[in-house]
């Protein structure tokens, strides 16, 4: 038996994790940061691609009996990979799950008049990865996806809440707002997002709700263990959490317990192992 791994290029995937901690608190979790080799967003395809597998099999080495891939970055570029080349040869009979299957999977029943927009990163954004999705489950959905490129450093920089941060916030409104002026429905692709939730919220004002993706993945795990009692029947239940990090664990503390919203003692870790 072991833990759930919680992997994220660094924090944001906290945010992740207090849902996934809330709805199912009493399994162990493992979560792992890959501070020092993020922010992923930016990156190519075959370099989110091979941090992300060495970080699950370091979280596979470490007990884990499913990673949840809480960072959408990883989940566009990297997840069907390690599922369809990696998974069977590095951990026969383990899971390794992401947020976008399951964010796409609620949206149909959420817009009222199917003009869907998501914020993510450039990385999420130009993978295509959500608008592969969504046309497989929802081909009425009109998409519109839109990448905001400066709230992930606004947020880490913990300029969230700052005077500053309203300029930048209200641009990627703005523009989403002139590529669909119907939209109703509007999600957080990313793990930092919901850190700017009262800005985007004012903003956006009554034009359209909010969706944060915690929430829907913790309630899609839940699913999926009620669903897979061979996988559940091999996590353990001591509703403990760990915490590691590739960079500064004082560093991860004082940040991640903003994303967490409670304090936290992380470990550095070395990856690749
Ligand atoms: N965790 C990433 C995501 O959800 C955002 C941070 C990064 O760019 O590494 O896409």
């Amino acid at each position: 038996m072991g833990p759930i791994g919680v992997f994220d290029s660094g924090y944001g995937g906290l945010t992740v994790l207090r849902d996934l901690r809330k709805r199912l608190p009493q399994y162990d979790y493992l979560y792992l940061g890959d501070n020092a080799r993020a922010p992923y967003g930016s990156r190519s395809f075959d370099i989110v691609y091979r941090f992300t597998l060495e970080a699950v099999e370091k979280l596979f080495s470490m007990g884990c009996r499913m990673v949840v891939l809480a960072c959408n970055t990883a989940s566009a570029k990297a997840l069907r990979t390690i599922q369809q080349h990696d998974l069977e040869r590095i951990a026969p009979g383990r899971r390794v799950l992401g947020v976008i299957r399951p964010t796409t999977e609620i949206l149909g029943s959420l817009s009222r008049n199917s003009h869907v927009g998501l914020f993510a990163t450039p990385g999420t954004v130009s993978s295509g990865s959500y608008e592969i999705e969504v046309s497989k489950l929802w081909p009425q959905i009109k998409l519109t996806t839109h990448a905001c490129p400066m709230w992930v450093p606004l947020v880490e920089n913990l300029e969230a809440d700052a005077p500053g941060a309203d300029y930048f916030v209200k641009k990627e409104i703005d523009a989403i707002f002139a590529k669909d002026p119907q939209i109703d429905t509007l999600v957080l692709a990313c793990t930092h997002y919901p850190l700017l939730l009262n800005k985007i919220k004012q903003y956006v004002a009554d034009r359209a709700d909010i969706v944060r993706q915690g929430e829907i993945v913790a309630e899609s795990l839940a699913d999926y263990l009620s669903r897979h009692p061979e996988i559940e029947r091999e996590l353990k239940r001591g509703a403990s959490c760990q915490f590691l990090t590739t960079e500064n664990p004082e560093k991860f503390n004082s940040l991640g317990e903003i994303f967490l919203s409670h304090p936290l003692k992380a470990q550095r870790v070395e990856i690749p192992m």
